[in-house]
């Protein structure tokens, strides 16, 4: 065990055995103040998302925040961003496509009222997350995946797009002609899915997660991203969180719901997103190119964030700021 692995295990360890009364990881948790962390006010809005292509969306939910808009518009608008962004080629245009050569959108939002919409297996639509929020506001259900959601959105006037560039086309023919291995992958080039959460001048807390997948994944593959309590969760008492990586694990242990319920037993969040990775470990084979990330932040406005490996970073917008923040990590790269 390198010795970065162990000091991140033992500081896990050593903040289990000394800080909130916790026990973790033997099935007890011993409730310690109920009243964390509704006790302090955020005084103004924090913004946190995942990876370097957050900067741009943190801006743009920022904008929305920062002139009295609300959480929920924020996070919608923030990923917006990444999801007409061609050059991000894991989420909407411009994202990867599965093994058949088409581009399909996974998206998620969820609101301080707990309500929340979900999208799966869509095509041909450039703002997934936009459709998931119809669907929380407009129908009496939560997800809508695959044909049904794409006559959704149609219905409620999105229009019909062509979601695979040039680009995109280019890297699948070149997967093809190396032998199309079937090898999905998460961590594309070091970026993936973009999760965002937002806190708004109420106070009230909000949450989106998009994502076009694993670039060459099996055709019909869904992963966290649409997943309430997977990709996303949020409680506007308590927190949100927010997951990247490769979806199976996640989905296996409901990360982002793990987060959110050990900050409510009074976490910080950097210590919930440390314990939600430790967890996946003692559960599921971590196999050599695995990456899970999870970013999270409290009613306080405190935030965290944690990886598996090496090489995630998440966006900050905080007092008029906007920084991009490398995260510590449980394990090295093999
Ligand atoms: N986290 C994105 C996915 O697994 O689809």
């Amino acid at each position: 065990m390198g010795s970065r692995r162990r000091f991140l295990i033992q500081s896990f360890l050593g903040a289990i055995a000394t800080g909130f009364g916790f026990k973790y990881g033997f099935g007890s948790v011993t409730y310690s103040d109920p009243n964390y962390p509704q006790k302090s006010e955020v005084t103004s809005p924090v913004i946190i998302s995942t990876w370097s292509h957050g900067l741009a969306a943190n801006q743009a939910a920022w904008n929305v925040v920062s002139s009295g808009g609300s959480a929920l518009d924020a996070v919608e608008r923030g990923v917006n961003v990444s999801e007409a962004d061609p050059e991000v080629s894991s989420v909407g245009y411009g994202g990867l496509p599965d093994a058949s050569g088409n581009v399909t959108l996974d998206a998620c939002i969820m609101g301080p009222d707990g309500n929340a919409g979900a999208v799966a297996f869509l095509k041909h639509i450039m703002h997934p997350v936009s459709v998931a929020r119809k669907v929380m506001e407009n129908t009496p259900h939560l997800m809508l995946a695959g044909d049904g959601a794409l006559k959704f959105a149609l219905d409620q006037g999105f229009k019909k797009v062509n979601l695979l560039t040039p680009e995109a086309r280019k890297a699948f023919k070149a997967w093809k002609r190396s032998g199309a291995r079937y090898a999905p992958m998460a961590n594309w080039e070091n970026h993936d899915t973009i999760g965002l959460l937002a806190i708004d001048q109420k106070g009230d807390l909000a949450g989106a997660c998009t994502t076009s997948g694993m670039a060459f994944k099996h055709p019909g593959r869904v992963g966290d991203s649409p997943i309430i309590g997977a990709g996303l969760f949020v409680d506007n008492k308590i927190g949100g969180a927010t997951a990247t990586g490769e979806g199976e694990v996640v989905m296996k242990t409901l990360g982002s719901f793990l987060i959110v319920e050990l900050m409510r037993n009074g976490m910080h969040p950097q210590e919930a997103c440390e314990a939600a990775i430790y967890r996946l470990t003692e559960t599921t084979h971590v196999h050599k190119n695995m990456q899970i990330g999870y970013i999270a932040v409290n009613k306080n406005g405190e935030h965290g964030a944690f990886s598996l490996r090496p090489g995630f970073q998440y966006a900050v917008f905080e007092n008029g700021q906007n920084e991009l923040l490398d995260t510590a990590f449980l394990m090295d790269w093999e």
